[in-house]
């Protein structure tokens, strides 16, 4: 197991739509190690495989105190429904945070590491960060999800200072 380094805003491999996971092989179970791993060790509550630089449809996400990880392979979001606003930020994009609109609630599809099928169905933070984590699969950030003027603002702040070198002060809530 090994912690890894989290892909910053900027680099292509976030960028890209990933692919479904075709099985689950050793390899696989791995990676997920590395990413529990990498996750724990940057305080997030979620981290998406193409974070790290592998392109496939696999999460995994801590509970609200940032611990008890599971693994989710090729999740999908199959119901969903309120709205709700809350700051979000990503460990892709240290030391942002931005208020971003979502579902209430979810309820997902996946797989787990033993290839065995999952549903279940989360609310508030949680469901917050499932369509997050999930949104990286497609290669979108929270940012594209904010109205465009406050979007800008954050890419000219990004262009003009880049990244806080210790953004440590909230990352409880980076995903
Ligand atoms: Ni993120």
């Amino acid at each position: 197991m090994a912690v890894l380094s989290v892909r910053k805003y900027g680099d292509p491999a976030l960028r890209r739509r990933a692919a479904p996971v075709a099985a689950v092989t050793s390899e696989l179970r791995k990676v997920i190690a590395d990413m529990v791993d990498t996750m724990y060790d940057e305080l997030g509550l979620g981290l998406a495989a193409p974070q790290i630089g592998v392109p496939l449809r696999l999460v995994v996400v801590a509970d609200e105190e940032g611990r008890a990880a599971r693994a989710l392979i090729n999740p999908v979001i199959t119901e969903q429904g309120g709205e709700i606003t809350a700051e979000e930020g990503c460990l892709s994009l240290p030391g942002i945070f931005a208020p971003v609109k979502r579902a209430e609630w979810v309820r997902l599809e996946a797989q787990d590491p033993d290839g065995k099928a999952v549903a279940l169905t989360a609310r508030g933070l949680r469901a917050r960060v499932f369509q997050h984590e999930m949104d990286h699969l497609d290669g979108v950030l929270f940012i594209d999800r904010l109205d465009p003027v406050t979007r800008d603002r954050i890419k000219r702040r990004i262009k003009k200072d880049g990244f806080a070198e210790d953004a440590a002060s909230h990352r409880a809530f980076a995903l």
